[in-house]
């Protein structure tokens, strides 16, 4: 590479730092996650729930076990297996408000009555624009989303707005949600059957928010999206793939780039992140 080249090239990745944070590079330990490593892919984190120290058991009101799949009333796909694409929504902002406010009602609703209480302070639903273009989901709430009700708030979540940022947004102007809706307990991966039980209203969710790009966030929220337990995420991020008639791409978590604090994994959520501005009609920034 010759000089010219080699200074374009730095200051690209100079760039890309900038544009994700590198003003805060972790230099201390990095968050801890607890693995589940039945269900830890190789290239990702267990869990990439949060970044708090475990939130000690609140006392346990509700049932342990799980009572028989109770999709939302309201839902209108039937399952998880099923790929019928999902027609965009003809409800103007006022009415998908309305429909999210109902939505979240039947989600406090069902976890509090069929949820195990193993930890877990407060429902998660997810929050931002109800009328998003661009849908980010994650895989569950760690202890400072589970402490505020709120989704991406830790470090993980600092990272992600800082992506969101990066791409001329803001986190009000996008729509922030997970695919479970309660904090698993000891951070892990939320299983499979957990999933499943919470896919009928998180597609209730993207249904009513009708966006046009979904980012998936991390291993278990595309492999869960997408109902591929082998995905792996190294090996599928960064290409465009159909969830119900929706664009969506999958990239790594901010945990997990927390964690892999790498030029390169760096430049990787970047370019993912630049295919979804393109997507979307979004101005790139200049290189
Ligand atoms: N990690 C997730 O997957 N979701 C959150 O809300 C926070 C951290």
């Amino acid at each position: 590479m010759d000089a010219a080249a080699q200074t374009r090239k730095i200051r690209q990745l100079l760039t890309i730092d900038r544009l994700l944070g590198a003003d805060s590079v972790p230099l201390g330990r990095a968050p801890e996650f607890t693995a589940s490593p039945a269900e830890a892919p190789p290239d990702e984190p267990a869990s990439v729930g949060g970044s708090s120290p475990h939130t000690p058991p609140t006392p346990n009101p509700r049932p342990r076990s799980f009572a028989s799949p109770q999709p939302p009333s309201s839902t209108l796909i039937p399952s998880m297996q099923d790929q019928t694409p999902i027609a965009a929504s003809t409800l103007s902002v006022k009415e998908k408000i309305a429909a999210l406010d109902a939505l979240r009602e039947e989600v406090v609703a069902f976890l509090t009555e069929h949820w195990p209480q193993d930890g877990w302070n407060n429902p998660v639903f997810g929050e931002g624009d109800p009328d998003a273009d661009l849908m980010f989901i994650g895989e569950a709430p760690g202890a400072d989303e589970d402490r505020q009700g709120r989704p991406f708030v830790g470090r993980a979540g600092q990272l992600l707005e800082k992506q969101i940022t990066a791409m001329g947004l803001t986190r009000e102007q996008v729509y922030i949600a997970n695919i479970g809706k309660a904090r698993p307990p000891g951070n892990r991966v939320p299983t499979p059957e957990e999933a499943d039980r919470m896919m009928p209203f998180l597609l209730k969710q993207i249904e009513i928010i009708s966006p046009k790009v979904i980012v998936a966030l991390g291993a278990t929220s595309a492999k869960y999206l997408l109902n591929n337990p082998k995905l792996a995420i190294t090996r599928e991020r960064g290409a465009w793939r159909d969830f119900h008639g929706i664009d969506l791409m999958p990239t790594f978590h901010p945990a997990y780039l927390l964690r892999q604090y790498t030029k390169e994994n760096r430049a990787r959520v970047w370019d993912d992140l630049q295919a979804v501005m393109q997507r979307l009609g979004l101005k790139l920034p200049k290189k």
